[in-house]
């Protein structure tokens, strides 16, 4: 096991590939907190974790409130002493509008898919710098990356999903200049298409063929559990030194260096 005894935080753990998420850490023996805004899922998901065994609490939050990420952290470390890593993994995505350009629907998805990471990782902070020690790792995407043709009208897109996970890698950075001093590390995951039922939802069929067909450099879609070894390295010692960067999982379809 790499992550024994390892306090680990996932938002956005309900489905997807937070749910792959804290199966993988749960298996490597970390103890998880699902953190979601969807209690019947989370409840679900540590239920199963739970049932293999493992060490999982549920932890409601709407990781755009301040004072929910707050209460999120104290939770954890009220109950375990400690917060060793966050995935700050939560977004709007199986809900995304992709018709909707306005600046207010910008605005809602920055709350949540921006600065609920910035929320999040504020609200974990304090417990790891005290610790001298800590991991966050912020789910990025491909789409940070690519400028694909969005149907628009003669006022420009709002590019909502896109921005925020560009703006995802910017912070990533940030906060991995200023947690350096006290031993907390920040990475980014950067998936490509993965097959979660969100992507299956959101990503015409025309589009995943071509993505994967034209643009991947490996010919076939991710699954969640492809993206689990990055955050297990990313959690463990065996990344002590790696921070600040941004790791595509993506079958080699954005080659970033
Ligand atoms: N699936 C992909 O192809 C893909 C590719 C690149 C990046 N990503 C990113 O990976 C992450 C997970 O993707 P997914 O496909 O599993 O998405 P998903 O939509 O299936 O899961 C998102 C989870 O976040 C939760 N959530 C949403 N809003 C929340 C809020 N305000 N507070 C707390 N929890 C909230 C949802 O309840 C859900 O459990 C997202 O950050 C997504 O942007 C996904």
């Amino acid at each position: 096991m790499k992550l024994q005894g390892n306090v680990t935080i996932i938002t956005g753990a309900g489905q997807g590939i937070g749910e792959a998420y804290a199966h993988r850490f749960t298996e490597e023996g970390a103890r998880v907190a699902v953190a979601d805004i969807n209690r019947e899922k989370g409840e679900a998901v540590t239920a199963a974790l739970r049932a293999k065994g493992g060490d999982a609490i549920f932890v409601p939050v709407d990781v755009s409130s301040e004072d929910d990420t707050r209460k999120m952290a104290q939770t954890v470390v009220d109950r375990w002493g400690r917060i060793d890593t966050l995935i700050a993994n939560a977004a709007i995505f199986y809900d995304i509008d992709n018709t909707n350009h306005s600046y207010a629907y910008l605005r809602k998805i920055f709350d949540v898919n921006f600065f609920g990471v910035w929320l999040s990782a504020r609200a974990c902070y304090p417990f790891m710098k005290r610790q001298g020690k800590g991991s966050i790792i912020t789910q990025s995407s491909g789409a940070a990356y690519m400028h694909p043709y969005v149907q628009h009208d003669d006022e420009l897109p709002s590019f909502h999903y896109s921005i925020t996970k560009a703006s995802i890698s910017a912070l990533t950075h940030l906060i991995a200049g200023a947690g350096g001093m006290a031993g907390v590390r920040c990475n980014a995951i950067s998936p490509g298409p993965t097959m979660t039922e969100a992507t299956k939802k959101t990503v015409p069929e025309e589009i995943m063929q071509y993505i994967v067909g034209v643009m991947m450099a490996l010919k076939r879609p991710l699954q969640p559990e492809d993206l689990t070894g990055a955050a297990v390295f990313l959690a463990s010692e065996e990344s002590a030194m790696i921070t600040g960067q941004v790791i595509c999982v993506d079958g080699g379809m954005i080659m970033l260096g």
